[in-house]
């Protein structure tokens, strides 16, 4: 049998969490023969429900399951852990940028990320779903000393996947047709989903969809503002589509990319690629390599279309960066 693989979820009695614990228990995230051991955070009063989710984690049953830790505790939460999703934080309502709720929810990660530094395992991955992600993830890179920020991300894959879909539709193929989709920048209503290089059925998106005032106008907004429209539409920020992309997230950066394709997540930037600025985490295009690093995709042209919109996603994460300088 295998290592187990100690997998901490934050915000575990939450509604995201609620849709994804169970697909990591059910071995979706890291293989149908890989062990997990689960420890689940949240803040103290929300300990009763967890309570519940756990017995119902108990009730699956589940064989790949060692043990399932719940806690209010940090330090107990990471210890160990090789993967920390953090999810816990507070979603915004109607009305709000994701950027709004940067005063609420920016110092937990302050807290999580010095958590991790002290208790995880020393190559531990964290991966920030909870908003606005890209600077959460930011502020627990900087307090987690002695961590390499390569090991931190943030979660554009729900943005991949509207946008893999969007085009989808308006081309009358499958979703599986579409590949190679970047998003640029912030999980925000700035990001740049990247029609230019994706493909469908293997051919660049612009010669299978020659409608460019869409591909430039309604399609982008319609990326930009989903999380929002979801919102508006249900009252309640989205949570299984949401579990999904970051199940797959985890599974895109363990499992060696398709040959030619490549996925986005948002890592540490080095200041090295494509203009982007040195010190944000922003959403590039990703191969995970057959050895399990990751490496981010070279060589893309960028356009004077394309280089307006990733430099204005890349100036609203500096500005966040600036907001929360005293937090790291
Ligand atoms: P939710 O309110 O249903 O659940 C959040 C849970 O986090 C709650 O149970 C809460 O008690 C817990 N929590 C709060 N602070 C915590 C802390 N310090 N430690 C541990 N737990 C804590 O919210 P949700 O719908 O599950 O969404 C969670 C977050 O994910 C929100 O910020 C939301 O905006 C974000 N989100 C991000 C994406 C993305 O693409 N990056 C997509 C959807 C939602
Ligand atoms: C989303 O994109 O659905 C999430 O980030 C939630 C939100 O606030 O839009």
């Amino acid at each position: 049998m295998k290592t187990p693989v100690t997998v901490t979820v934050t915000g575990a009695a939450g509604n995201i969490s609620y849709s994804l614990l169970f697909r990591i228990a059910a071995g979706e995230m890291l293989g149908a023969d890989q062990p997990v051991i689960l420890k689940l955070l949240e803040i103290t009063p929300c300990l009763d429900k967890l309570k519940g989710v756990v017995m119902e984690l108990q009730d699956c049953a589940f064989p790949l399951v060692q043990e399932i830790v719940a806690t209010d505790d940090p330090a107990v939460a990471f210890k160990d852990a090789n993967w920390c999703m953090l999810v816990g934080s507070v979603p915004r309502k109607q009305g709000m940028e994701r950027k709004d709720l940067l005063g609420i929810n920016g110092k937990v990660f302050v807290g999580q990320g010095k958590a991790i530094a002290e208790n995880a395992a020393p190559d531990c991955r964290v991966f920030v779903v909870g908003n606005p992600c890209n600077t959460n993830c930011l502020i627990a890179a900087l307090n987690a000393t002695g961590m390499d920020k390569k090991n931190f991300f943030a979660m554009t894959m729900l943005d991949e996947y509207r946008a893999k879909s969007q085009l989808a539709e308006k081309a009358g193929v499958p979703v599986s047709a579409v590949t190679n989709m970047t998003i640029w920048g912030n999980h925000s209503s700035t990001q740049y989903p990247d029609f230019i290089h994706a493909k469908i059925n293997g051919k660049p998106v612009t010669e299978v969809i020659t409608d460019t005032e869409w591909l430039q106008g309604e399609f982008i907004k319609t990326v930009q503002q989903r999380g929002a429209a979801i919102i508006a539409a249900r009252g309640a920020s989205s949570a299984a589509s949401a579990a999904n992309a970051a199940l797959m997230t985890v599974k895109n950066l363990v499992t060696p990319t398709a040959e030619g394709d490549w996925y986005s997540v948002c890592s540490y930037t080095d200041g090295t690629k494509y203009g982007l600025p040195e010190g944000i985490i922003c959403s590039q295009p990703t191969r995970t390599n057959a050895d399990g690093t990751y490496s981010i995709v070279e060589g893309l042209e960028i356009d004077a279309f394309s280089r307006e919109k990733i430099d204005a996603s890349c100036a609203e994460l500096l500005a966040e960066k600036a907001d929360v300088a005293h937090l790291a």
